[in-house]
């Protein structure tokens, strides 16, 4: 057991003596939990192997995975990357900082247990001032989310006290992140750039950025897993709850919510439902456990509201949950990645 400290900070000014503290722990080789724009990451000095090393012991993450590398000013690109590509180069100074992660060719700065061993870095520069901060005073962090591996990711700090009190340093708590989903990953060490996770980023701003076409495969839309060391994270089980989860995609969800519950003839009292505004507001079932994620016309609310609603899941002692799935444009890409891939059962109607 670690001795944790915990800082509750203001997310857009943050105590400067907490974050010099938490700069301090990052230095000497310690872990420290900090808010993102998208989640909560954990974060250790991206050239230290033993300090990347508590990361993954604390996530229980299979050391394949590897991490991202968050910096905070450009010419940190240039210690942790190499090779850079012109339009990529003038992408980032666009999207940057925000939740855009680039993967290229791995610098000499960036220790193997980052990256795996693999030869190539992912790297962002996080919008939120707490991670900047402590980046410029740290140098650059490899961070993954600060959930217990195959976890949903944490939003709120109260998220990262379940899973990491205990477990790491240090945890910086400033209240809700703003998009509630990771950052949008593209391999840009190959032509076409293609999409290895979307995230809050939609593709759709990224093509436009980018002018060029990116390619989603079907294992970034959470259809397929990953099976090489391409994008090693996708093979592992993600954002599950304890409650197995079945999905339903449909373009009339009330219609199909009502017909499939008929169907399994549960009782309503072990069966959540977790469905949109518009769903909750027509749906003709009685349920006592009944989430709505947000209006189907907003997938920024939906996206923010995700990660939160699985966790919630789990404390309402359901033993099936059944979830309305969005359309997969913008942010909704992102969000029927997670779910997909958190879904024990897919029902396409
Ligand atoms: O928004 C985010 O991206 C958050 C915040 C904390 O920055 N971070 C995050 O990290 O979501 P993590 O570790 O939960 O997800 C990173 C994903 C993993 O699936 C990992 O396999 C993939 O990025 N990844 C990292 N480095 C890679 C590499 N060199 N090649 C392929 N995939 C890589
Ligand atoms: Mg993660």
């Amino acid at each position: 057991m670690t001795i944790t400290r915990v800082f509750h900070v203001d997310p857009l000014n943050p105590n400067q003596k907490a974050l010099e503290h938490c700069c301090e722990i990052l230095r000497s080789g310690g872990i420290v939990a900090f808010p993102t724009e998208t989640v909560y990451g954990l974060g250790a000095l991206a050239s230290s192997g033993e300090a990347v090393k508590k990361v993954f012991l604390a996530k229980g993450r299979p050391a394949d995975n590897p991490l991202i590398v968050h910096i905070a000013k450009l010419g940190q690109l240039y210690e942790v990357a190499e090779g850079i590509p012109e339009d990529v180069l003038d992408a980032v100074k666009t999207l940057w900082p925000g939740p855009f992660t680039v993967l290229l060719r791995k610098g000499p700065c960036v220790a193997k247990e980052v990256t795996a061993g693999l030869l190539t870095v992912a790297v962002r520069m996080p919008a939120h001032p707490v991670a900047l901060k402590l980046v410029e005073c740290a140098g650059p962090i490899a961070a993954p989310s600060a959930n217990i591996s195959g976890r949903p990711s944490p939003t709120t700090g109260f998220h990262v006290m379940v899973d990491m009190f205990g477990r790491v340093d240090a945890i910086i708590d400033a209240g809700e992140t703003l998009y509630g989903v990771e950052s949008t990953i593209v391999d840009t060490t190959a032509k076409p750039y293609r999409v290895l996770r979307p995230g809050a980023l939609p593709i759709e701003k990224l093509v436009e950025v980018l002018r060029q076409e990116i390619a989603v495969p079907e294992q970034a839309r959470g259809l397929q897993e990953y099976e090489e060391a391409l994008a090693p994270g996708m093979k592992y089980k993600h954002y599950s709850p304890e409650t197995p989860i079945v999905l339903v995609e449909s373009p009339n969800p009330a219609k199909a919510i009502e017909s499939l519950v008929e169907k399994l003839g549960r009782s309503s009292e072990k069966l959540a439902l977790v469905v949109s505004r518009e769903t909750a507001e027509s749906l003709k079932l009685a349920t006592a456990k009944l989430i709505t994620y947000g209006s189907r016309g907003n997938l920024f609310e939906v996206a923010k509201n995700l990660f939160k609603v699985l966790r919630e899941l789990d404390s309402i002692g359901a033993n099936l949950a059944v979830i309305e799935g969005v359309e997969e444009k913008g942010l909704g890409l992102a969000v029927m990645n997670r779910l997909r891939k958190a879904a024990a059962k897919i029902i396409k109607v």
